[in-house]
């Protein structure tokens, strides 16, 4: 199913931004997508919807859970018997906890999914994304986590409350740059990505997202999809969204 092709993996896949991007990275077919779901049931019945439509691609599901290691391990196992390799890593798995003063148990939680598991995640992977030709890894990140935009008084981020999930993004931002400066000399391409303001499931705000002027997430995959293609091969170790933009850390 997957011989000769290209091997990606998008964590969080079953919803939202990773579910239009598994669908968008399977309409060539050129490319196995591997949707990355912690719960199988809910990887099952988003897999048969994107399956229905028939893209020209290939699609399979991998349990993963990128707060826990037992799991990544297993799923990095996995990946090894089944491909021996992976072309493209998407960190897509996030979540948003919106308190402007949250708990440690709620920095805890947002620190678990936003950081540490793709930190963990890829530095598991390091060796199967070294042994392919694709060697990209594309950390979803948010303009809510630039230290650069949220310091500037005049713009919009400035006030903004999310704490813990805006330090998650800038952290997770270090680790994209950290990441390319360590790998790059192996040839692999490392960017932080701002899928910019969608309408998804994310913090149970989607009418609110809709009413607020979000666009569609299927404009992020796109974008994502434009990564993968090589679109955006000479802004590899930087901030970059939807649309061309350059966003600074
Ligand atoms: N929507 C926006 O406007 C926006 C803007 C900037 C950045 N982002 C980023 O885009 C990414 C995707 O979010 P989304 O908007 O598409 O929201 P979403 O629809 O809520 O999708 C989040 C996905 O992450 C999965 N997930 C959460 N915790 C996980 C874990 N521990 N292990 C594995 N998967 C886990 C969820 O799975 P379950 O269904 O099992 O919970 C879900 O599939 C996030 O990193 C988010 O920060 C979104």
């Amino acid at each position: 199913m997957a011989a000769g092709k290209q091997i990606i993996l998008v964590t969080g896949a079953n919803s939202g931004i990773g579910l239009d991007t598994a669908y968008y990275l399977a309409k060539a077919a050129s490319n196995h997508v591997i949707m990355g779901v912690r719960s199988l049931e809910k990887g099952q019945r988003a897999l048969d919807q994107l399956r229905a439509r028939k893209p020209p691609g290939t699609l399979s599901l991998l349990a993963l859970d990128v707060s826990n290691d037992e799991s990544i391990h297993a799923a990095a196992k996995k990946l090894e018997a089944d491909f021996g390799r992976l072309d493209v890593l998407v960190n897509n798995a996030g979540n948003q906890i919106q308190p402007r003063f949250p708990t440690r148990e709620q920095l805890r939680e947002t620190f678990e999914t936003n950081v540490y598991g793709p930190v963990i995640l890829t530095q598991t992977l390091i060796p199967l994304i070294t042994a392919s030709q694709g060697k990209k890894i594309i950390n979803v990140s948010s303009e809510l986590g630039s230290i650069t935009a949220g310091s500037n008084p005049d713009f919009y981020t400035h006030q903004n409350p999310f704490t813990a999930y805006r330090m998650s993004k800038a952290a997770l931002n270090m680790f994209s740059t950290t990441t390319y400066a360590h790998l790059k000399d192996q040839g692999v391409k490392v960017w932080s990505f701002c899928p910019g303001f969608v309408v998804t499931d994310l913090a149970g705000q989607r009418e609110g997202r809709a009413a607020m002027g979000a666009e569609s997430s299927e404009t992020s995959a796109q974008a994502i999809l434009d990564i993968v293609e090589g679109k955006r091969d000479a802004e590899a170790g930087t901030f970059i969204g939807r649309y061309d933009a350059q966003i600074p850390w």
